[in-house]
């Protein structure tokens, strides 16, 4: 069975719906996601780190604060420096999500930290893989998949209410798309892999 580790830091619960998300498009690709939640900057990041390692690939999850992943997520993301050292996560997947109250709001430069991560432990990205919405933009609506239109990965966007109504539901298909695409292309990774070393072929 493929996994793939879900980590994410939410503050306020709106970037944890993106993360739930994610993981059902796993388990809808036939794999198994593991989600590790980011409580505080001051926690062990070590039992995290070592599911995470265990898994096949890793999808990193951040809201957008003040233009850049949250402080929490940044903390995590420099205690994973000991990870670079061993180099457990090179060749790995990776993908990744934001989520903001701007229709902008920076978000891509928060997605643009997720993918430099991945790139430092020599992971291999993911992206999103939908087109822009091929709609105006008057007719964009709650239900428009790739609202913002993003490349990188999931740019949700999430009104100052209760999660249970923000990001939309547009958003929320968007996140699970993106669990889907990362587990079936880590199949695909894990499978050549296996493949490729019964062939003898440097994989
Ligand atoms: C400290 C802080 C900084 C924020 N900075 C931005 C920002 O740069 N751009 C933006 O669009 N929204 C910004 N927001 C709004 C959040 O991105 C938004 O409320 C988001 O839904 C929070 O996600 P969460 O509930 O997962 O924490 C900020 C919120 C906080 C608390």
């Amino acid at each position: 069975m493929t996994t793939v580790a879900i980590i994410y830091h939410s503050g306020y619960g709106h970037t944890a719906v993106l993360a739930d998300k994610v993981a059902e498009g796993v388990r809808d690709a036939g794999q198994t996601p593991v989600l590790l939640k980011i409580e505080s900057a001051a926690q062990d990041f070590g039992p995290l780190i070592e599911e995470a390692t265990k898994a096949d690939a890793i999808v990193f999850g951040a809201p957008t604060y003040m233009g850049d992943v949250s402080g929490v997520f940044k903390v995590f993301a420099d205690a994973t420096a000991g990870v670079f050292f061993t180099g457990a996560w090179k060749d790995k997947l990776a993908a990744g999500f934001t989520n903001s109250h701007s229709f902008a709001g920076d978000k891509g430069h928060a997605l643009e930290s997720l993918t430099i991560l991945a790139a430092q432990h020599g992971m291999n990205w993911v992206n999103l893989g939908l087109a822009p919405p091929g709609v105006t933009a008057a007719e964009r609506g709650p239900d428009t998949l790739n609202r913002v239109g993003s490349f990188l990965g999931v740019a949700g966007q999430s009104d100052n209410v209760s999660p249970e109504l923000s990001p939309p539901a547009g958003d929320r298909e968007t996140a699970r798309l993106l669990g889907e695409r990362v587990a079936k292309a880590a199949v695909r990774w894990t499978v050549g892999a296996h493949a490729a070393a019964e062939l003898g072929k440097a994989a």
